[in-house]
């Protein structure tokens, strides 16, 4: 029997592996549940009793060395293994990482956006099916009103006082019904109107409207707003307001502002004039006020309101205003950013 174990002894001292999976097998073999070791131990209550002492020593002897081998030659190979592992071209060029682009769309949105913030401006936003009071009879467009034909609307059938949006001014309605003056407030966000569609029209388009109430607020007040956008957007410095009328301002304004004539380009969107059409705006109608609980004879306020599409097939030289709803990959992957 003590034989036995010295054979057992020697050859665990003896064994070694280059694998793993050889390192598990010996541990199963001697340590394992039905493995060499428990057997011996199972037998030690039929070893007379003046052999005990020494058979109990060998086999924790044996025990031990076998557990440090399986130990020891699992440590090392596994430190083999990180080894081969640092050997590898860590020069080696790793995959691109594919960078997604910002729809045109957004990146003009925000730069407006930005713009307006930096003078004080919050943004506001509203749901796209609208009522008619929000997006017309509060505007100063009750109904019949001819002007309502201005803005070709999509109803729902389901419930005829439900319209899409046919502009951002809805979310203006809201955000007065919810605050008091001062208010300063751009409202961006996705409009629709019953239009044919073509290079330059869709029925499904972008807007960023802009509302400004409080004491004392003046037609300069709204040049000096414009000006300030234009500069900070386009780096043009020379606007023209032309009298227009919006139900919902008064006096009301079409904002140009002079693109130049120097390029071909130029000519062609500015039709040969150099100045080119980009909002509407004007003082808030009192009536609007009346609408909303503001008293008309404490505050004034303006609105203007522009589309995002417009400005940035302008900025972008786009010729076509349906390119921004297909997603062709070749024209979204031109507006990566540049790193
Ligand atoms: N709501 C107008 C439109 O959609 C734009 C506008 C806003 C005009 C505010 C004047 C003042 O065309």
């Amino acid at each position: 029997m003590i034989q036995q174990i010295e054979q057992y002894l020697e050859e665990v001292q003896n064994f070694n592996a280059t694998d793993l999976k050889d390192v598990e097998a010996f541990r199963i073999k001697f340590l394992g549940k039905k493995g060499i070791l428990n057997q011996l131990f199972s037998e030690f209550k039929n070893v007379p009793n003046n052999e005990k002492k020494l058979f109990g020593q060998k086999i924790n002897q044996l025990k031990q060395t076998a557990t440090e081998k399986v130990q020891s030659l699992k440590e090392n190979l596994e430190n083999s293994l990180e080894e081969q592992g640092s050997q590898l071209d860590l020069t080696r060029p790793g995959y691109p990482v594919e960078i997604g682009s910002r729809h045109p769309i957004s990146i003009v949105k925000n730069q407006i956006i930005d713009i307006f913030k930096n003078i004080g401006f919050n943004v506001s936003e509203g749901p796209e099916i609208e009522d008619d009071w929000h997006n017309f009879t509060a505007l100063n467009l009750p109904e019949y009103h001819p002007a309502r034909d201005m803005q070709d609307t999509f109803f729902l059938q389901q419930n005829p006082d439900w319209l899409l949006r046919t502009h951002t001014s809805s979310v203006q309605t809201r955000y007065m019904e919810a605050h008091q003056p001062p208010i300063r407030t751009i409202s961006p966000g996705r409009v629709y109107r019953n239009e044919d569609i073509s290079a330059r029209s869709h029925c499904i388009f972008h807007q960023v409207e802009g509302l400004y109430i409080d004491k004392g607020v003046s037609f300069a007040d709204l040049k000096q707003t414009l000006l300030y956008f234009t500069k900070e957007m386009f780096g043009k410095s020379k606007i023209r307001l032309r009298p227009s009328y919006f139900p919902f301002t008064e006096p009301s304004a079409e904002v140009d502002i002079y693109w130049g004539l120097e390029t071909e380009t130029d000519k062609r969107i500015t039709k040969g004039t150099g100045w080119l059409e980009i909002m509407g705006a004007g003082m808030v109608d009192p009536n609007v006020l009346k609408n909303m609980n503001i008293d008309p004879e404490e505050y004034t306020g303006f609105a203007f309101g522009m589309g995002i599409e417009r400005i940035a097939m302008l900025l972008y030289q786009i010729p076509d205003i349906r390119m921004f709803y297909e997603n062709d990959l070749r024209f979204l992957n031109q507006f990566k950013p540049i790193i």
